[in-house]
């Protein structure tokens, strides 16, 4: 393909898991979906000859030039593999980077980031990436900020759709039977996935058989989840967050302002409710009917939300 140098911007939205998380990590589905209303967006536009490749993400803080950023570094890492996966060489270009996804908080914030990089930089370059490709690219970005990514995060900020995921496997996206709504609350606490993740590890190695039986649990409500979601059950649904929140706070990774915001968003008329993500910190998801978003998100707040952001799942093609 010809290499066509203007202005190029690409976005990819946030996502929150659903149902799933940790349990991922060890083989056993979860479910995720996109979260349209917070967005990450790249711009890629020419430089002087001679200047290469800049990328400079203000919100994050971070300005970084490809030549001297280290091995490590998350931008420049995006950015290299989609040159080599394009057997392109550096070219003279500034990227700039914008994201409105709260960063740490289990929002999918870094993958966002790194999916709308190599879009844009693809797109500059006079290419047009295929989800399946720009997922790939942004699990070894992954790799770098987890560790031992299950690979969600990158699938469903790629497709851009509800997504039933197992680690290994193929994107498997999923049919909703009847759209619903999600409200997310902010604790406001960041918490890096990785040092859960981590801790998580440590006491499955410590229990094995207790932590597998609670893993077990959680996929078979993930399962159980995408029925009712392909059957439009959505107080079904409801009850399956309610259930893996509780499996949840016995993997230790809930704490006491994730239980309070899921108790005021039930008090407040959702049909179920759950810490979202790696846990400790970030976000809770509730399910709600559309007459009771404002409710809930009046609860949320009220208990102490910084953030909440509502959102509905269709299926989109
Ligand atoms: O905190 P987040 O949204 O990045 O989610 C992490 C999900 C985990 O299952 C805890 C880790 C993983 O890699 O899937």
């Amino acid at each position: 393909m010809s290499t066509n140098h203007s202005v190029h911007s690409a976005s990819a939205p946030g996502k929150v898991i659903l149902f799933g998380e940790h349990a991922v990590v060890y083989g056993q589905p979860a479910i995720a979906v996109p979260v349209a209303q917070v967005r990450a967006t790249a711009t890629v536009e020419m430089a002087p000859p001679g200047s290469g490749l800049a990328i400079i993400a203000p919100d994050l803080g971070k300005s970084v030039s490809l030549a001297t950023a280290p091995q490590d570094e998350p931008l420049a890492a995006a950015a290299r593999r989609t040159l080599t996966h394009l057997s392109a060489s550096e070219p003279d270009a500034t990227v700039t980077i914008s994201s409105t996804i709260p960063i740490a908080s289990g929002l999918g914030s870094g993958a966002a980031v790194s999916a709308a990089l190599v879009r844009a930089l693809a797109g500059f370059l006079g290419h047009t990436l295929e989800p399946a490709q720009v997922s790939a690219l942004v699990f070894e970005v992954e790799r770098i900020h987890h560790g031992t990514p299950s690979g969600i995060d990158n699938t469903v900020v790629a497709y851009e759709q509800p997504v039933y995921f197992v680690r290994g496997h193929p994107a498997d996206r999923l049919s909703v039977g009847a759209p619903f709504a999600l409200v997310i609350g902010d604790t406001g606490t960041r918490s890096p996935t990785r040092h859960v993740v981590e801790r998580v590890r440590q006491a499955w190695e410590h229990s094995p058989a207790r932590y597998d039986a609670l893993f077990d649990g959680i996929g078979d409500i993930a399962s159980e989840a995408r029925r009712a979601i392909e059957v439009g059950d959505v107080d079904g649904l409801g009850l399956l967050m309610d259930d893996n929140h509780e499996l949840l706070i016995e993997l230790r990774v809930s704490s006491s302002k994730l239980d309070e915001l899921v108790e005021a968003a039930r008090f407040g008329g959702a049909l179920g409710a759950k810490l979202s993500g790696a846990g400790r910190g970030g976000n809770v998801v509730a399910l709600v009917e559309d007459d009771t978003v404002d409710d809930v998100t009046e609860a949320l707040r009220e208990a102490g939300a910084v953030r909440v952001i509502c959102t509905r799942v269709t299926t989109t093609d």
